[in-house]
């Protein structure tokens, strides 16, 4: 699911062809902005796009209902928030629990929630004078950025630092463990389901 540039569905696009992501295909691409870049980055390798934008909808419960239809219809086993930009509805959340993860440009528990996105979380970074940051991979559950985290990785913040220089930064190991993310939990869930036709 995505809202942006896409850089972070890039990552997952390569890692699948270069087998750093084994058994998975991205079924499709959802997006709650018909101007994002992303959706140029699936239709380029022959991915199915789908748009729902708020304007479109009554209301956020209506288009996450229509979100869930489409994830459905093609049978997503995980859905990946890859700069994702607004919050799931409960009712998606609680039909996905476990198989939703999203990635966050901070080291969580530090600068994330309400109102910590993009640009936001490395200002907050700079302006606390921290001398590390970086980016954490996590489930989703009923909070934002709450869910258990999956992958960390930090990267130094450096002299002279400015949010766009930072967050440049962050991103690079943002593509690195969104990666490792996704083939750590569809491995485990292929591990569990081949376990539990094992022992019937
Ligand atoms: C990334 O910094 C991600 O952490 C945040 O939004 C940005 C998305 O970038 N949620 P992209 O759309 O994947 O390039």
């Amino acid at each position: 699911m995505v809202s942006g540039g896409g850089s972070n569905l890039q990552a997952i696009i390569d890692g699948i062809k270069t087998g750093a992501i084994r058994n998975a295909e991205i079924a499709l691409v959802v997006s709650s902005n018909k101007l994002a870049y992303a959706i140029a980055r699936a239709e380029a390798e022959g991915i199915s796009a789908a748009v729902f934008e708020p304007k479109d909808y009554p209301g956020e419960e209506a288009r996450n209902d229509a979100i869930e239809s489409a994830l459905a219809e093609v049978s997503a086993d995980l859905v990946v928030l890859a700069g994702y930009m607004r919050i799931l509805s409960p009712a998606l959340v609680a039909r996905y629990k476990g198989r939703i993860i999203n990635i966050h440009p901070s080291l969580i528990p530090k600068y994330c929630g309400m109102g910590f996105y993009g640009r936001k979380v490395h200002e907050a970074v700079l302006a606390a004078g921290e001398t590390e940051s970086g980016a954490t991979v996590h489930f989703v559950d009923e909070g934002v950025d709450t869910g258990q985290i999956i992958l960390q990785r930090s990267v130094p913040v450096q002299t002279g630092d400015t949010p766009e220089s930072l967050a440049a930064r962050v991103l690079d190991v943002e593509h690195e463990i969104i990666v490792e993310a996704v083939n750590k939990v569809t491995q485990r869930r292929i591990e569990d389901e081949s376990t539990d036709q094992r022992f019937g």
